[in-house]
């Protein structure tokens, strides 16, 4: 793979550049801020390309990725749309020889993750996925506790997220477009979890509730699952658990609970807290959690792409959580649990 000399050199665009989060504007200032240089966006719909305009004043404004590529030398490409459309953008650009960040989730199936990476191999260009919470403060500092041995041996993780409510009108709420429930906080969940448990996956039983809310949301039969769930087991003999529902008028607290042999951990989004049981006695510690540094994904993007530092979220990496949800999902339907594949 060639090197640039420079981040500088690096010519990023942007694809969807989106007004629920402003996430188009948020990747091209954080790829600045990395030293690459932002020339072009590409959107389908005219009044966020004017919204572009306005941000990045003269950046290349395109109607199309097909149309971009045809005439902008943009040397990485980030796609920032719906999740059903990952895949095949992706592929487009790698065909390309571009470099491609793909935002989470990578894709909604294993097979289209193993085709983007085997795409960026192919074609000697780097395929990753915008696993920016990787470096978010809870999970850092759990990371951390559980290097230092805090709760001892991890036993199990039970990762979690939602509440009682019915789904949107937004295209996340539509299972076709996002891929389904667990496919948006379940890819973070998942990608946190696999911080702390770097076994291979073994197999995964999924379980869904459907067809509560479908018939009060505009997506119908469409509609995303009420609840998924899913249960993974590790060859190290460990196990976590997922549950992303939208039916739980009790849900738990936090995000992840670790189950570990001298106490259990929460990871919460103020502070993670430290539970452990002495006859009667129970002490629960909390720690403040640090500060965010997802400014550290395109900094390593920017060191892998000029000076050869190895790129932390590989195509392999973004893949792991995408196999858990696609097998989830398809052991749901055929109702037993399914054997994990690598490549
Ligand atoms: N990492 C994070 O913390 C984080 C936060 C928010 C969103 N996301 C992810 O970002 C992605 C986009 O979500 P969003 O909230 O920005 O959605 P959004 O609906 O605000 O934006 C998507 C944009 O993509 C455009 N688009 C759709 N198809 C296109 C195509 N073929 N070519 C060009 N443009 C196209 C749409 O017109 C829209 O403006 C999703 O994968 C989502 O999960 C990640």
């Amino acid at each position: 793979m060639k090197r640039f000399a420079s981040a500088a050199e690096i010519k990023v665009g942007v694809v969807g550049y989106g007004g629920a989060f402003n996430m188009g504007r948020h990747h091209l200032n954080e790829m600045k801020q990395a030293g690459m240089t932002p020339v072009a966006v590409a959107e389908i719909d005219p009044e966020r390309l004017k919204v572009a305009e306005q941000d990045f004043p003269g950046i290349e404004t395109y109607r199309s990725l097909t149309e971009m590529l045809k005439k902008s030398d943009v040397n990485l490409v980030t796609i920032i749309t719906p999740h059903n459309s990952h895949a095949k953008l992706a592929l487009e650009a790698l065909k390309a020889g571009r470099h491609v960040v793909c935002e989470k989730p990578m894709a909604i199936t294993t097979a289209e993750c193993d085709a983007m990476i085997a795409a960026a191999k192919k074609n000697g260009v780097v395929i990753s996925t915008y696993h920016n919470r990787h470096w978010d403060g809870w999970i850092m500092q759990a990371v951390k506790h559980q290097q230092e041995g805090l709760w001892g041996e991890t036993i199990r993780i039970e990762a979690h997220m939602g509440a009682y409510g019915k789904p949107g009108d937004w295209w996340r709420s539509s299972r076709s477009i996002s891929g389904g429930v667990l496919y948006d906080w379940g890819c973070h969940l998942l990608e946190y979890a696999l911080q702390l448990i770097t076994a291979p996956i073994t197999e995964v039983a999924g379980f869904v509730k459907t067809g509560f809310w479908a018939p009060q949301t505009k997506w119908k039969e469409d509609t995303i699952e009420d609840e998924g769930f899913a249960v993974v087991r590790f060859r190290s003999g460990q196990w976590l658990t997922l549950t992303i529902t939208t039916i739980d008028s009790n849900p738990k607290r936090g995000m992840l609970e670790i189950t570990g042999t001298k106490g259990s951990y929460i990871i919460d989004f103020h502070a993670n807290e430290f539970i452990t049981r002495d006859g009667n006695t129970t002490t629960t510690t909390r720690y403040p959690n640090p500060q965010p540094e997802g400014w550290r994904f395109y900094q390593n993007i920017a060191n892998h792409l000029t000076k050869g530092e190895k790129l932390v979220i590989t195509g392999e990496w973004a893949r792991r959580p995408i196999h858990i949800i696609d097998l989830a999902v398809q052991s749901a339907r055929k109702g037993r649990a399914l054997p994990a594949k690598y490549p």
